[in-house]
């Protein structure tokens, strides 16, 4: 069958560099862009481009019908820091939108649907190291509640409807396309914009908080991967814990420090120190890798030469 993909969020971190790697596997006029801005996203990705706010019922319709949509990658999200700011608008930004493409899905408009979950999910009574994919989870923030929720939600319309619903539970994304934007794991990249710039971080996580990380290419594999594996391999349809790189911000910068010896890094936690400390430190991703056959590419030497090389 010839699918046609709608990506929302596709001005985002992920976005950005999953539309390019899904137009060059698919057709490109196959693969529609949308954000809820049209610049810098339509410059920067080209056509088929159209705005979408994703609250916006109507318009998703309106957009699925035009192109025969069948899949959509719902990219769309408050992420952990802002949300912790703006709980209720978090949450209805983040559950709403979800519930317009689930709902769409359950009545037929589209067959296929992804949608990230992440780290998040798991809270302070989650053991730390090598969190497993089943366990206690008791998220603390807004963004780890409705990604809890939405997780629940996309097995429930798996299980009653039938819906064809994939999720991964990403760690902190590297990359240097495009900037992330209110999470708690983004000093990982704005310490190579610093680095590079200043030669010198002023890092708001402390120097040993041990956060599961990975750099973007594996995420976009490991998307592609589970969304193009056959159905009865994805096994689990909450979400799937997914892992490559594990370190702490004083790890990290030794690692540039190899690179940039003149590098200085300085601590000053803040709200988001709390956020990131009662998140996992690894994650044991076995489910994945048995089921639909995730391994990771990249190791943490790899991402900084790559990082360093291109922001
Ligand atoms: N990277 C996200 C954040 O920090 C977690 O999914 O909010």
């Amino acid at each position: 069958m010839q699918e046609n993909i709608l990506v929302l969020g596709a001005g985002g971190q992920i976005g950005t560099e999953l539309v390019e790697t899904l137009r060059k596997k698919y057709s490109s006029a196959r693969v529609v862009a949308s954000d809820i801005k049209e610049e810098p996203a339509k410059t920067l990705l080209g056509e088929p481009f159209e705005v979408i706010d994703a609250m916006d019922r109507d318009r998703l319709e309106e957009i699925v019908a035009k192109y025969k949509i069948t899949q959509v990658y719902h990219l769309v999200a408050m992420l952990s820091a802002t949300a912790e700011k703006m709980p209720r608008k978090g949450w209805d930004l983040n559950m709403e939108t979800l519930f317009h493409v689930l709902e769409m899905a359950r009545e037929g408009k589209i067959n296929k649907v992804f949608w990230p979950s992440s780290i998040a999910v798991f809270g302070p009574d989650t053991p730390r190291q090598n969190t497993p994919q089943h366990t206690v989870m008791n998220p603390t923030t807004v963004y780890g509640i409705s990604k809890l929720s939405g997780e629940l939600w996309c097995a429930y319309y798996h299980e009653k409807y039938g819906v064809d619903v994939r999720s991964l539970r990403y760690p902190g994304l590297i990359s240097y396309k495009t900037l992330p934007g209110g999470g708690t794991t983004d000093y990982a990249v704005d310490i190579f914009h610093q680095a590079k710039a200043r030669g010198q971080y002023e890092c708001f996580l402390a120097e040993d908080t041990t956060l599961p990380m990975m750099y973007m290419p594996d995420a976009i594999k490991a998307t592609i991967g589970i969304m193009e594996a056959p159905s009865e391999q994805v096994k689990i349809r909450t979400s799937y814990n997914l892992a490559a790189l594990s370190f702490d911000p004083r790890t990290l910068a030794k690692a540039i420090q190899e690179h940039l010896p003149e590098f200085r890094i300085n601590y000053v936690p803040d709200y988001r120190q709390a956020i990131a400390r009662n998140w996992p430190g690894s994650i044991d991703d076995s489910a994945a890798r048995t089921d639909w056959g995730w391994k990771p590419a990249f190791s943490l030497k790899d991402m900084v030469r790559e990082m360093l090389a291109n922001v």
